[in-house]
This record gives C-alpha cells, structure tokens and sequence, in this order.
C-alpha cells in the first residue's frame, strides 16, 4: 500500500474548488507511452499549470498499469527538474470499471480514481460509486462518479446511443454516493468522430463541418441544483483540422473526423466544469508528425527521430489546450 502524498502528487480537491471560484477548468490527458508523458509534464510545467495525468483501461493493458504508476512518480521529479518546484500533478484512474480496479489503483498510489457506474441502473451505480468512495475517501483519494451515458465509440469505452445527465438525479445522486465530482453528458462523446457530417452543417468562410452545439441548458440545470459541485467533461477533444489534414496528406485515411468546437469547451471551462478530458487530439498530434517523418524522410530508422517530433507536436497542442482553452496557465504555484 503506497500513498499518492508519498509520491509528491495531490488529489483534485483543491485543485478543482480552485478552477470554480476562477472560471477554468483543469487539463485531465490520457498517458500511455513515455513521450506523452513527457510532453504533458513539460507542457505543464512551463504554463504552471496544475494537470491530471489520465490512465485508461486501455493504458493499463497496453503499458502495465504499474509501470504507469511508476512513470508518474517519476513525472513529479521530473517537473522539479524543469524549474516547477511545487508541482500539482494528479494520478487519477479514468473510467473505473469495477470496486476491484479503483481499489488497487488506490492501493498503488492513484490521488484519484474515476468508478464509472453510468451504463448501470442507477441504485447500482450509487451503490458502486459510494463503495468506492468509502474506500478512497480513508486515504483522502477523490472520487469521480458519472450519471448520463455518452456516445460514440472508442476501444474499451463505447455506446451507440447517448442519454443525457437527468438534472433530477444529480442532488441524490452527489449525496447519496459522497463523490467529489461529476461527470455529465451534455452531447460529448469518446474518440475522433464526435458527430456525422449529417448532423453538422458547414461553415461558408472555413467550408469547414461545424457540429450542433454542445447541450448547455442540461449543464446550466445541474448547476443550478448542485452549485458549486465540481462537473467533468469527457471525450472533450476538438479533433484539429489541421492535424487530420496532415495525417491523410501523408496517407492517412480518417474521414469526416469532427470534434467538439473550441469556443464550446472555453465557455463550458469557466462555468463549474473544472476538469475537460483530452485523448483524441493527442493521438492526432502524435500520428500527423509520425506520418510526416516517415513521409519525407523514408530512410529514417531510429525510433527518436520520428517519436521526437511526435513529443513536440503534443506539447505544442498541450500547451494550446492550457492557455487559449481551459485557461489554467499561471494557476499553479511555481
Ligand atoms: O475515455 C477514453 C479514453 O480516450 C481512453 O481510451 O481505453 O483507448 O485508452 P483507451
Ligand atoms: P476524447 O476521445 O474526446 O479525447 O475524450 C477522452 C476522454 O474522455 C477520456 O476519458
Ligand atoms: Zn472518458
């Protein structure tokens, strides 16, 4: 049994009533790989800004959660090393699938865990996410609960159909369980295909699918019953165009790939959503500069020659995310 403050790393409580009273929200990216890794701590660390380090069950699988675990520990040090002397880094499980999954996440050393209840019946789901949160509540580790499916479909976390978040729910739901924040659906969804070109129309100065607008009114609602209560966003990832041009100029196939507007996600960051997810448009940004090298410069072999420019091109974004749409930039302590 490791603790997260042993680590050097925080859980979201401050951190989250801080992004409330302040009117941004939290940068929370999915890690799998070394690279990505590094680019969100030095993202992070150069815009001081307080981040969630992301592992899916998909990471879990692919890298070895505690080798994860391990990286993270690492990532507090390495943040000190780049000149952040007090970082704000949060280890947090995203989408839990069961009491088991959370527990030994906690037990490793997560500072928060995601139990993701919402294709449950709802007694099921407080019943679950309050076990997890009796659990991690002893060791001061938060806890993120969800009410109302999301669409779309990515690996391990997939849906064709998307019910969004019952505002009569969520007072019950918040006091019942004990959680210390809420993930909602308000019309986001998992992965590089957000909406169908059907459902978008296009823009006459971009020529651009521009999708339909993110359901405000829900979120507007569970605010109003639970002010002040901290609201996450998932599948939050805007999908760059310029990203997906470059991946299909150098022989990519993505079609028709559509993400959640930028201007959507900077009003919804200064309302209580304090923690948006990013996955997507790192994979993006990682693949358009791989495919780029190995495009242009076909007799390249060494790994750091195309995964360098990967790094690069992800802190790039990372850092775009930051500063021109969560707004957390300078929000840390140095
Ligand atoms: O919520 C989904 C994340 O993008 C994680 O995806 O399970 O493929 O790692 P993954
Ligand atoms: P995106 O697929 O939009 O990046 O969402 C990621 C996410 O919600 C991780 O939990
Ligand atoms: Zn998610």
């Amino acid at each position: 049994m490791v603790n997260y403050k042993d680590l050097g790393l925080v859980n979201t409580r401050e951190m989250f009533a801080k992004a409330i009273k302040g009117g941004y929200a939290i940068p929370a990216f999915n890690f799998n790989n070394m690279e990505q890794m590094q680019a969100i701590i030095q993202a992070a660390s150069e815009t001081k800004s307080p981040v969630i380090l992301q592992v899916s069950k998909g990471a879990r699988q692919y890298a070895n959660g505690t080798l994860l675990r391990y990286m993270a520990e690492g990532a507090v040090e390495y943040a000190k090393e780049l000149g952040w002397e007090h970082p704000e880094i949060v280890l947090h499980l995203d989408h839990g699938d069961a009491f088991e999954t959370c527990k030994s996440c906690i037990d490793l050393g997560f500072s928060s865990v995601m139990i993701d209840g919402s294709h449950l019946p709802y007694e099921e789901n407080v019943a679950l996410t309050k076990k997890v949160v009796e659990y991690a509540h002893q060791f001061d580790v938060t806890v993120e609960g969800e009410l109302g499916v999301l669409a779309g479909v990515e690996d391990e976390v997939s849906s064709d159909h998307h019910t969004y978040t019952n505002p009569e729910e969520v007072i019950d739901f918040a006091t019942r369980t004990g959680c210390d924040s809420l993930a909602i659906s308000i019309g986001t969804s998992h992965g590089a295909y957000k909406f169908t070109p059907e459902q978008c129309h296009v823009d006459p100065q971009t020529g651009r699918l521009v999708p339909p607008p993110l359901a405000f009114d829900v979120l507007d609602a569970v605010m109003e019953k639970l002010p002040g209560f901290p609201i996450v966003l998932h599948g939050s990832s805007s999908v760059p165009q310029d990203e997906v041009d470059t991946i299909n100029k150098y022989g990519g196939a993505l079609k028709a790939a559509i993400g959640i507007p930028e201007e959507q996600l900077r009003k919804a960051a200064k309302s209580a959503v304090c923690k948006i997810n990013i996955d997507s448009d790192s994979r993006l940004a990682m693949t358009a500069a791989v495919r780029e090298v190995f495009a242009t410069k076909p007799a390249e072999f060494d790994p750091r020659k195309y995964l360098g420019p990967a790094r690069e091109n992800m802190k790039k974004l990372y850092i775009h995310k930051i500063k021109n749409v969560l707004g957390s930039d300078g929000k840390a302590a140095n």
